[in-house]
């Protein structure tokens, strides 16, 4: 199954670093893997994580590094196989081992008391005596099938008809909270061959970054969380799929060898043991009345979940009882899927105004009258573009119904053309910028238009927002307004201007004194040093989100280097996809882009990665690690201060290792420290040796 490399001449273990056996190497490689697993498990299942994110970087960079010189023993259930190289997804037909059945509805408390009448009937029990009951959140999102063998997923298929699916495996591999292999607990083995069965959804804020992401290239965007998920499941190549944030709640099981449990409880229980996510929020219900309670509590308190669920899934919870219930047709008789109405208001459409955005993307946005629906007050839906507002035919002064697609983002369903009274008026996307007056382009293909004017005010405005935004440089008193009166006082008109400002250029601004403005002055000098990462992030290229620029950033090392870097170039790096390297290459093929660049070095700003401001020699040459609990400072913290003190920082304990640092709970690398002779110290200790102190707190 595995088409990773077996052979490369690079790793033949020339790395002196590396020259420990083959066999401690190997030994390193499983704990680095067991521990990734670990966190993998308190991250996404136990939603409770034990080390930073940085940490964790560390460890999984440490993996890679190591597996990268030993691939022979990469295995495919490796946390870091899951983006397999250029597999692509083939959606070839998969018979499903045991068929996947669709539920009946339920719509209202009274089609659920009869469910529960019906079935009391069938079992022959008392209808005063309560059955037992899981209530369960339905998650809208797909369903699909996961197979386990000897505990490592070997093949993942939607749902397709319930009897054939598509295999999805290299997509369904690349989400984080499904484990590549499950781990058996003591009382829990995990059988030789399982299916497991959930839903694959989209978050939120996935949804949100992926719209907004389209929006701005004009690529059509999905009216809910639910179509994003399927279209970002539905991905030839699966590091369109990495890059899309999906997860993933398991609550049924198919085949399954030799396995065997009394309830729905049991089981969900026994998933979450193995590593598989299930929904916190499941309940065992004594009788119909709790589901009903159940239902009528998650009817508002669903608003405030960060996914979407159109209703509850109630599943008689004794499997023996299951069984004597069966089938019927596609559908199992025991479980029901209680459905919510999704939220729909009527409310007026005041004004259509249109916004600019820093990329020149021209968006209409209607105002609404205020009206409460899913839970929040609307007054603003998006109508993304002019094709849209044809499509739905809204006009200025129209009655629309609105609800929350996703119960985040308010989506005009359609307009109630019974109201009109001939006073409404069409919307037409003006011709030219509302900021700058320039004429607008469309380029072909795409549904978005945009101002081209390099200098529109609300382009240049928006742009010098997002540069000094908290994720970029973090320019914290430029803030909203103030930021505004520079440009409106025309002290800067892009990115590399904020750095020649003077205090004395400051004064004259209102509501600006002496301190203010040094402290402004200096606020933009200390955002020098930012890292490379954010300032790829800041330049606000179209695509390039946070995580974006730090992969661009690791990658290259230097601004300049990412610069030179073509499309093709661009687009071999994992996790960047086409239209990102297109993007990249475009903006930098700018000369204007260039020039920007080009100035703001010459102002002091760090275009380099690696090359952080040395401020001591105390580890000149040194080779330093650090294993164990690190107290006052993350892992990524700690290296770059090793760097800023001339030495260099690694991940694992060898001869050539200098310093090891440890902290509470280190463990093999200390042992393997000790036992080479390398100097071991605490924290503490190495402050003092740099010369710096802990930052407290
Ligand atoms: S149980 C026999 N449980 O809803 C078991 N389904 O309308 C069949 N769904 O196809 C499924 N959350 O895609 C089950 N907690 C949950 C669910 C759930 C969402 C979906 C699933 C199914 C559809 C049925």
């Amino acid at each position: 199954m595995s088409t990773l490399p077996t052979d490369t001449e690079a790793n033949s273990g020339s790395d002196p670093r590396f020259a420990a056996s083959d066999g401690s190497l190997a030994a390193r490689i499983e704990d680095l893997r067991r521990q990734i697993r670990e966190h993998d498990y308190r991250y996404y299942v136990l939603d409770s994580p034990t080390i930073s994110d940085a940490a964790y970087d560390a460890l999984f960079r440490e993996l890679r590094t190591l597996e990268a010189l030993a691939p022979h023993l990469i295995s495919p259930d490796s946390p870091t196989q899951r983006v397999g190289g250029d597999i692509a997804t083939t959606f070839a037909p998969v018979q499903h081992i045991v068929p996947m059945l669709s539920l009946d509805n339920a719509f209202g408390e009274g089609e659920l008391r009869d469910w529960d009448g019906r079935i009391k009937r069938m079992l022959g029990l008392d209808p005063a005596s309560p059955i037992v009951y899981a209530a369960e959140l339905k998650i809208d999102g797909l369903s699909i099938s996961v197979t386990y063998e000897r505990g490592s997923l070997s093949r993942a298929a939607t749902r397709g008809n319930g009897v054939t699916g598509e295999d999805v495996t290299p997509n369904v591999r690349t989400v984080r909270s499904i484990p590549l292999r499950l781990s058996a607990q003591d009382n829990r083995p995990v059988p030789e061959l399982i299916e497991v069965r959930g839903e694959v959804y989209l978050p939120h804020n996935e949804f949100a970054r992926i719209n907004q992401e389209n929006e701005e290239t004009g690529a059509p965007t999905f009216a809910n969380p639910r179509n994003a998920a399927a279209g970002s499941l539905r991905q030839k190549d699966p590091r369109v799929t990495a890059s899309r944030g999906l997860e993933a709640f398991f609550y049924a099981v198919g085949a399954a060898d030799g396995f065997a449990v009394d309830s729905q409880i049991e089981l969900l229980e026994t998933y979450k043991a193995w590593g598989l996510r299930v929904n916190p929020h499941t309940r065992r219900c004594h009788g119909i009345n709790e589901v009903i309670a159940f239902t009528a509590e998650w009817q508002e308190r669903r608003h405030a979940l960060p996914y979407d669920t159109d209703g509850v899934v109630v599943k008689v919870d004794s499997v023996a009882l299951q069984a004597d219930l069966g089938f019927v047709s596609r559908s199992p008789r025991w479980a029901i899927a209680f459905k919510y109405p999704t939220e729909q208001v009527r409310t007026k459409v005041e004004r259509i105004v249109v916004q600019v955005g820093m990329t020149g993307a021209l968006t209409p946005v209607a105002e609404l009258t205020p009206v409460r629906v899913g839970g929040v007050v609307v007054s603003r839906a998006t109508l993304h573009n002019e094709d849209e507002i044809r499509r739905k035919d809204v006009r200025i002064g129209d009655t629309v119904v609105v609800q929350r697609a996703g119960e985040v983002i308010p989506e005009i369903v359609e307009v109630v053309t019974s109201e009109r009274d001939g006073s409404e008026i069409e919307f037409v996307m003006p011709a030219s910028c509302p900021a700058c007056g320039s004429p607008v382009l469309r380029n072909p293909g795409e549904a978005v238009v945009r101002c081209p004017a390099p200098d529109c005010p609300e382009k240049v405005r928006q742009k010098l927002q997002h540069f000094v935004s908290r994720d970029a440089m973090d320019i914290e008193s430029l803030g909203g307004k103030r930021l505004d009166q520079l440009i409106d006082a025309r002290l800067v008109r892009d990115a590399a201007d904020l750095y020649d400002l003077t205090v004395e250029q400051l004064l004259p601004l209102d509501r600006m004194g002496e301190r203010l403005a040094s402290s402004i002055i200096a606020a933009i000098a200390a955002s020098k040093t930012r890292p490379l990462s954010r300032l790829v992030f800041a330049l606000g290229i179209r695509h390039v989100g946070s995580h974006t620029a730090d992969i661009l950033a690791d990658h290259f090392g230097s601004l300049e280097v990412i610069m030179e870097a073509g499309e093709a170039e661009l687009s071999a790096i994992h996790e960047i996809g086409p239209a990102i390297a297109r993007s990249v290459a475009a903006y930098f093929a700018d000369p204007t882009n260039r020039d920007l660049v080009r100035r703001l070095r010459e102002r002091g700003l760090r275009t380099t990665a690696d090359a952080p401001v040395r401020i001591g020699s105390a580890l000149a040459g040194k080779t330093v690690v650090f294993t164990g609990t690190l107290e006052t400072m993350s892992r990524s913290e700690a290296e770059a201060l090793v760097k800023r003190h001339g030495g260099r920082a690694s991940g694992s304990v060898s001869r050539q290792t200098d310093i090891v640092v440890a902290g509470p709970g280190a463990g093999s690398k200390l042992a393997k420290a000790q036992s080479l002779g390398v100097p071991v110290m605490d924290e503490a200790s190495f402050f003092s040796l740099i010369g710096e102190l802990p930052v407290s707190g």
